[in-house]
């Protein structure tokens, strides 16, 4: 743990009055980590890649200050200060399947789902991806799909197929009857990819047509209520220690 946010990462936090609410960290993985490097997860394969592979690792917020993007804006600082330092080429983080707000916060984060396994001892998990040197590119009018979020052997397939997850949709009108149910009322959208997302590794088995391409992502907002406060209502500040 001192490791991932010591010398080999660095950690962001978020303040109110001078107390911590938020924190993101950063690792930076070495080759050898075959679990850490999720490099090795998504079929990255030469050294030169496996070097150049930065995880965004941990994130949480305070429950009483959920839902105001402060997930989406420490993931934005931590991308932006990753950016700037030359070595990393490619960022990587994992997600449970049934944590859906943080799943929607990576993809809209750029990141793009890219394969789902059994990871830290038997723990399913998506691993998603981007590329820090180039736009994300998925074909406007390709094949998308939409499968529950629990659906776990139908995104398997598709992902099989070469298909990449990009947006997190809730269920318009679901209505869960307990809190488990809740990973329910979400729906995954997996677009059919370009080639060239896949240019580092295996290609996938489809083979799209050639048509435009485009990297936004529509949003589709539910009912869902935010008990956060309004970020108005607070200071923020980042601390940075690496
Ligand atoms: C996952 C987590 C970091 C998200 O942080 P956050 O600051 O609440 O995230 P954001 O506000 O940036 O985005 C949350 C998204 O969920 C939506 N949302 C709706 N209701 C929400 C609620 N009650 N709480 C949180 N998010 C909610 C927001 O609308 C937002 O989507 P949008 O961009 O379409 O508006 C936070 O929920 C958390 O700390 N969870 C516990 C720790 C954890 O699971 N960490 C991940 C593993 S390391």
């Amino acid at each position: 743990m001192e490791s991932h946010i010591g010398a080999k990462g660095f950690i962001i936090g978020t303040f109110v009055q001078n107390e911590l609410i938020a924190f993101r960290n950063v690792y930076f993985p070495d080759v050898k980590e075959r679990e850490w490097n999720l490099g090795y997860d998504i079929g990255l394969e030469a050294p030169e890649d496996l070097e150049q592979i930065a995880n965004l690792q941990m994130i949480c917020v305070h429950p009483k200050f959920r839902g105001n993007s402060l997930g989406r804006q420490m993931n934005s600082h931590a991308i932006e200060i990753i950016r700037q330092l030359p070595r990393y080429t490619h960022l990587c983080a994992t997600v449970s399947p049934y944590n859906y707000w943080n799943i929607r916060i990576l993809l809209k984060s750029g990141f793009t789902i890219r394969t789902l396994k059994t990871k830290y001892d038997g723990k399913l998990r998506y691993v998603v991806y981007q590329n820090l040197t180039r736009a994300v590119e998925y074909l406007e009018k390709n094949e998308r799909v939409s499968v529950r979020l629990t659906d776990v052997e139908r995104q398997k397939e598709l992902i099989h197929r070469g298909f990449i997850g990009v947006q997190l949709r809730e269920i318009d009108g679901f209505r869960p009857q307990k809190p488990t149910d809740y990973a329910n009322g979400f729906e995954v959208i997996f677009s059919a990819s370009s080639p060239a997302e896949f240019s580092f590794g295996r290609p996938p088995d489809i083979s799209p047509r050639q048509l435009p391409v485009f990297a936004s992502q529509s949003v589709v907002r539910g009912q869902q209520s935010r008990p956060g406060r309004s970020l108005s209502d607070v200071e923020t500040d980042v601390w940075i220690d690496n």
